[in-house]
């Protein structure tokens, strides 16, 4: 098993460190265009392998994209994060034309990958990256929010009620953005509806915060999360190794679901080997589907102002328009 990180920022080398500990790859290839920052960071990673006890090689990779030929997962994280006072919209244009080049040369080493995209603004990222890689499914290009999302409000959750986070279980949809939407009525507490164990008002803030949760770390960083981010997308890269068909809110293609049609936005997903291997429809009721198509109509909105920017031939923002 061969898996690529593209970028070795703080996300992407979060993840590496995940995917090289956990052993799931016999090869993990860690590549940025930095090359004397990527050299050393894999050589950091690996001399910690007599430590943690991994023998997951880790190879270093520059703009040599001949290192990643045959990669069975890649994650992109590559791209600009953001800064107090940014939102994740604002990185469109350069992270776009990052992601494109990328995804291009990935997938001409690696054409039957999965590829796990993580770089901002995801949704839109997402739809960047499945444009770059033209011909591959779309079942094998999406995205990471939901995790990182959902971890967020559960583990807020998890303070307000002072109970393990591993016992709160939840399910959350939409952009990754303040338009995303957490879903109470499928929140529990290992079973127990969250509505009988939480008020009204300390739900809807943990709600709002969750929003929010990327921006509240931005501000305290100067620059955006990485712990949770990076765990998040090595769990993905989990569920496709070993084929686990874990359900997980996944920023995926969306043909028809959810009465919703070419976008790519947080849904439920089974992610397999093939990565997704089905989108679950939800019995969403009409105020929380309403606000469904509500996170989708500002996701379309980014995707036309990528469109617009004319960098890839195909375009799909304006097709099936949300009312
Ligand atoms: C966040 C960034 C990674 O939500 O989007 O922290």
């Amino acid at each position: 098993m061969k898996i690529t990180v593209v970028g070795a920022g703080n996300v992407g080398t979060t993840c590496a460190n995940e995917i090289a500990i956990s052993e799931i790859a016999d090869e993990l290839v860690l590549m940025d265009v930095n090359e004397n920052l990527t050299k050393g960071k894999a050589l950091d990673l690996w001399q910690t392998s007599p430590i943690l006890s991994f023998d997951t090689k880790i190879v270093a990779a520059s703009d040599e994209y001949g290192k990643t030929l045959g990669s069975d997962v890649v994650v992109v994280t590559a791209g600009l994060p953001r800064k107090p006072g940014m939102s994740r919209d604002d990185l469109i244009s350069t992270n776009a034309k990052i992601v494109k080049n990328v995804v291009e040369n990935i997938v001409r080493f690696s054409p039957d990958a999965v590829l796990i995209i993580v770089s901002n603004p995801l949704d839109v990222m997402t739809y960047a990256a499945f444009l770059a890689a033209d011909g591959l499914s779309s079942k094998k290009v999406f995205g990471m929010a939901g995790i990182l999302d959902t971890a967020r409000y559960k583990s807020f959750i998890a303070e307000a009620l002072d109970i393990s986070p591993k016992s709160i279980h939840a399910i959350l949809m939409g952009g990754h953005g303040d338009s995303m939407v957490p879903l109470p009525r499928y929140t529990t507490v290992s079973g127990i509806p969250i509505r009988e164990l939480m008020s009204e008002k300390t739900l809807n803030d943990i709600i709002e915060r969750t929003k929010k949760g990327g921006g509240e770390l931005v501000n305290l960083m100067g620059t955006s999360a990485w712990f949770a981010p990076g765990a998040a997308a090595a769990q993905m890269v989990e569920a496709v190794v070993k084929n686990q068909r874990r359900v997980f809110p996944v920023c995926a293609a969306l043909n028809g679901e959810y009465g919703l049609n070419n976008l790519h936005l947080g849904v439920p997903v089974v992610l397999g080997k093939n990565g997704i291997e089905k989108v679950i429809e939800l019995k969403l009721n009409d105020e929380e589907m309403a606000l469904v198509r509500k996170s989708a109509k500002e996701v379309k909105s980014l995707m036309k102002v990528l469109d617009d920017m004319n960098i890839f031939d195909k375009k799909f923002a304006h097709l099936d328009p949300i009312e």
